[in-house]
């Protein structure tokens, strides 16, 4: 029956304290490995970002935000005043087909959108090159701050000719032939973009994450604990946010607990082997997981599950996406009547309540594994900077949105890290928590405008 179905999804899916810890452990090895010359599977890349901001920070900038959801394009304003800034934003559809398409199209595409802002917000304006913050979010290995070789695409993209080139010069030649008024200042990550905003006005801030389509981190280490970069001679107390690009923690399958459904979404992936961690864990893989469950249940006769129903609408690959588990979560246990209405509605097919008890089961046992293993990256990198306290910003549709993912990672941070009481001696919960993980207020758009502000005082202070 259904109930024994119930208990071995548990199974496969649940991660206890005992197996956090051990993964947690694991984390922080791969970490440290990923900054030495070897490396690891996690890239660890440098960004040239050096430090935080003090919050006296000023100008105006250009941001563009491609990596997410959406394409955002933002002006802000850092104005003289302590932790302030004015935005201005618009958000452009990313079509899907470009996300498969060819290299022109992307960057065609997205200096159309650059020239659209500048001729609604700046008509008629004769304009200096305005710098620009690009948060582009994939990896990226960057010699200097406003360049990157993408590394690979991550979350779906596939878009040849891009993978191993430096995205800038054909990103600029896009501007140019359309002769849109702007400078690349910085190239950054949503993770860096994430924290440094977030430490704008918070200087307990120590990392940023991004919990949404994909997941990863950046934090800041001092350059001497990095030893891919000891032939530079940087100075070994400065201070380098590192973007982790943690999605990739353990590609050679050594300790996370896999499922036959994680084996299936890496194999029919664009880049199988790539990103173990995050097809696990983020908002693009959350609905896919679900949905390979239900067609293998009811494909097992004696399971009886969907019995005689016409499931071809739920064949569909990524037919689900995170908000229908979010709606499932949502739905009072009681009646399930939204659950129901869904199924029915747009799947033609009618379950019953038993049937719905396993849905909302598995719906909860898969969000909370991507709330609980997403914590292991979060207590490995407090571990590995021996951080007793600390704030981490945090931003992403599943972060935002899902039910109950912010309560589920932090109780497994507590589990990882054994709090009894809260920093204050008082009892754990919000405000009291030593680490705690904070929505982080427009993480991409003010992060990448401080960024270009750091750079450009950097620059004319001749480092
Ligand atoms: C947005 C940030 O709010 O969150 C982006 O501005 C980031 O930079 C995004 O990439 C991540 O969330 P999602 O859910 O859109 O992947
Ligand atoms: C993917 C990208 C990474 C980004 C994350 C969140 O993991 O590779 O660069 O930070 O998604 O958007």
């Amino acid at each position: 029956d259904l109930m024994q179905e119930i208990k071995r999804l548990e199974d496969l899916f649940v991660v206890d304290t005992n197996k956090l810890k051990a993964i947690s452990d694991h984390f922080v090895s791969e970490l440290e490995k990923g900054l030495t010359k070897e490396g690891g599977d996690i890239p660890m890349n440098p960004t040239w970002c050096m430090g935080f901001p003090t919050g006296y920070e000023t100008g105006t900038f250009l941001a563009l935000d491609m990596g997410g959801t959406n394409l955002r394009v933002c002006e802000i304003n850092l104005p003289e005043e302590k932790g302030e800034f004015d935005i201005i934003q618009s958000k452009y559809r990313m079509p899907e087909e470009l996300k498969t398409g060819n290299a022109d199209e992307l960057w065609g595409y997205i200096a159309d959108c650059l020239q659209q802002f500048i001729e609604y917000h700046h008509e008629g304006e004769k304009l200096d090159k305005l710098p620009l913050g690009f948060t582009f979010s994939y990896p990226a290995t960057q010699e200097y701050i406003d360049h990157g070789v993408l590394q690979r695409w991550t979350k779906g993209f596939d878009i040849d000719g891009v993978e191993g080139k430096d995205v800038v010069p054909p990103f600029e030649k896009a501007l140019e032939e359309r002769g849109v008024p702007i400078k690349l200042t910085a190239l950054i990550n949503d993770t860096t973009g994430t924290m440094i905003a977030s430490a704008y006005t918070d200087s307990e801030m120590r990392m940023g994450c991004i919990f949404g389509t994909g997941c990863n981190a950046a934090y800041m280490e001092t350059c001497g604990n990095i030893p891919k970069l000891a032939h530079m001679g940087l100075n070994p107390d400065d201070q380098m946010a590192i973007n982790c690009e943690w999605g990739a923690f353990d590609n050679e399958h050594k300790i996370l607990p896999r499922t036959q459904y994680d084996v299936i979404i890496d194999k029919e992936s664009p880049r199988p082997g790539q990103q173990t961690f995050e097809k696990m864990i983020a908002g693009l893989y959350l609905g896919e997981l679900f949905r390979l469950v239900l067609v293998d249940l009811h494909e097992q006769p004696q399971v009886k599950f969907f019995e005689g129903a016409d499931i071809s609408p739920l064949k569909k690959p990524y037919s689900l996406d995170a908000s229908f588990l979010s709606d499932i979560e949502n739905d009072p246990y009681e009646n399930l009547q939204e659950t129901h209405d869904i199924f029915v509605n747009q799947m033609g097919i009618k379950p019953t309540r038993p049937e719905l008890e396993l849905l909302r089961r598995l719906a909860e046992v898969i969000g909370t594994r991507a709330a609980r293993l997403s914590a292991c990256g979060v207590a490995a990198i407090c571990k590995k900077k021996n951080l007793k306290t600390a704030h981490v910003g945090a931003d992403g549709s599943v972060f935002n949105k899902y039910p109950h993912f912010k309560a589920r990672g932090a109780q497994a941070l507590k589990e990882i890290l054994d709090w009894e009481t809260g920093r204050d001696g008082k009892p754990l919960g919000k405000g009291h928590d030593p680490v705690e993980i904070l929505p982080a207020e427009d993480g991409s758009g003010v992060g990448a405008a401080l960024i270009a502000a750091l750079t450009l005082k950097r620059v004319q202070e001749g480092h």
